[in-house]
């Protein structure tokens, strides 16, 4: 087992387990932990991708033993599996402990500080720490600080430190910069790992390879053969109990910065000279540093909000927004946005990206959609073929995992007709599926040092200043038609006119 850290995400520190480390969870009586966290760490150990001197230590303010926190996160017989599954979860459960203290108040650090260099002691552990923030973002700075103040931040020869934060990364461009000086202020970039929990997602991940792992596609990929692109996220879940605080967020916030723009850049980026972390970041947010800055009239022409009124879902019917949980009566906080980008450079200049995403929609799913341009109709002029479809590459990112290319065929028969057809590929067929939350990639990355499915302060910074604009407008003009569509249906209506304007339409999921 290797005692020294890598920086080095070559295929070499991907083949071993991860760097021995002790994985610490503040905010652990929360939802992420049973859901996520634990299940995502037990599949690593299944793979065989944990080291052999791990430990978790969850903490919280609850005053539990460890035997209580280990009982709460252990699956039930059913979801255990088979004898592997079981094996792992029988030694992952034994290094799970548990920490009762509030990361507010500065006495719980001289007592983590020491139960942590117990636990090295026990488990092996070189004092590699994992700080895990699951907490709401308002404790952020004062967790980090208290972990900076007690040396727990400090590395010192091969020994690391590193913290993973969730979104939300501030509430806009202003507090985002705050946040990262806060940061900074007590640890260096290299040390801070701001998940986007889309990077974790296989098919994300698979953006990169299928555009730079492929000769074919990246000549096309530009403003010569693509009309628009189009990127779709959406929900059938309304707030599920989140109203607090989705209410203060809204589609926009909640979405938009972060997985829309994650999605964008990796859509759009230039190719890295390499694959290391900086390289694949830099692209990334040279990309989002494109997106063009809209002026107040383009806020309201190319930026779209909604909010979900009551509606069926299925044969189910469903309470309007403002009647949700935790969510005032008069509430304008947007449930849905669509929104027009379009990017200065020389790749894109002329190319919409037109983003949208919602809660309350007919159906859940993720997709891309290329929209390549017309054919020249020459050939086909006198022939009883009246129009041709355009090429159109379709990634589906989830629920359905594939790709699809839609391409003009003859219908067989003595008369030319041009029908369109799909060539589909889809992952499970060629690689089966195996079980995953989708935090596997991401926490055993952060304990080999690899930060490239992580947001750099300036990519966070980046996907607020694209939207910051559309947020200022939108303070400024408090909507007047909300609720503006009915849940079960793609959102308001002037979504749909964003495009159909433009002669196009939103490509349906598939
Ligand atoms: C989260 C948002 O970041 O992403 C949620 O806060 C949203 O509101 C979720 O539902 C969507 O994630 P996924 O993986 O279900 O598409």
């Amino acid at each position: 087992m290797p005692s020294t850290p890598s920086t080095d995400p070559s295929l070499e520190a991907r083949t071993r387990p991860g760097d021995p480390c002790i994985v610490v969870i503040f905010g652990a009586s929360g939802d992420l932990t049973h859901r996520k966290l634990i299940p995502s760490l037990h599949n690593l150990a299944i793979q065989g991708y944990l080291p052999k001197n791990f430990a978790v230590l969850g903490v919280s303010r609850s005053e539990i033993t460890d035997a209580d926190f280990r009982k709460q996160l252990t699956p039930d017989a059913k979801e255990l599996g088979d004898d592997a599954s079981r094996d792992a979860w029988k030694s992952l459960s034994q290094r799970i402990f548990y920490l009762s203290g509030d990361a507010q108040k500065p006495e719980t650090f001289p007592r983590l500080k020491e139960r942590l260099a117990a636990l090295d002691k026990e488990q092996g552990t070189p004092g590699n720490y994992m700080f895990y923030l699951s907490v709401a973002p308002q404790l952020f700075a004062t967790t980090v600080h208290g972990l900076g103040e007690h040396g727990l931040l400090r590395e010192e020869g091969s020994r690391w430190r590193r913290i993973v934060i969730e979104k939300p990364f501030g509430h806009d461009l202003p507090s985002a910069i705050a946040l990262n000086r806060d940061l900074r202020d007590v640890m260096n970039e290299k040390q801070v790992y701001r998940i986007d929990h889309y990077l974790g997602k296989e098919t994300v991940q698979n953006l990169l390879v299928f555009r730079f792992g492929n000769s074919i596609f990246e000549p096309i990929w530009n403003r010569h053969y693509i009309d628009h692109v189009q990127i779709t996220v959406a929900e059938e879940l309304g707030v599920e109990g989140r109203g607090g605080y989705y209410d203060t967020a809204g589609a926009m916030r909640d979405m938009t910065p972060n997985h829309m723009a994650q999605l964008m850049s990796l859509v759009g980026m230039e190719p890295p000279i390499s694959f290391s972390a900086d390289a694949v970041r830099d692209e990334q947010v040279k990309l989002l540093k494109s997106v063009q800055g809209f002026s107040p009239e383009n806020v309201i022409h190319h930026a779209i909000r909604g909010q979900y009124d009551a509606g069926e879902m299925g044969d189910k019917r469903t309470p309007a927004y403002r009647d949700e949980e935790k969510v005032p009566k008069d509430s304008n906080t947007d449930t849905f946005v669509a929104i027009k980008f379009n990017i200065d450079n020389w790749r894109w200049a002329d190319v919409p990206f037109y983003v949208r995403t919602g809660k309350r929609l007919p159906s859940r799913g993720t997709q891309i959609t290329i929209q390549f341009r017309r054919p020249p109709f020459m050939l086909f002029q006198k022939t009883p073929v009246d129009r041709l479809a355009t090429n159109r590459l379709t990634i589906h990112i989830q629920p359905r995992e594939g790709i699809s290319l839609r391409f003009g065929a003859k219908i067989p028969g003595p008369v030319l007709r041009v029908g369109a057809v799909n060539m589909d590929f889809e992952y499970q067929d060629y690689f089966g599926a195996k079980p995953s939350t989708g935090y596997e990639t991401l926490l055993y990355d952060c304990m080999i040092g690899d930060p490239t499915l992580f947001q750099r302060a300036d990519m966070v910074e980046a996907g607020w200043k694209m939207v910051q604009p559309i947020l200022d407008v939108w303070k400024a003009l408090p909507p007047r038609d909300f609720p503006n569509y009915r849940a079960g249906t793609w959102g308001p209506q002037d979504a749909d006119a964003l495009l159909t304007r433009e002669g196009r339409h939103w490509e349906k999921m598939e």
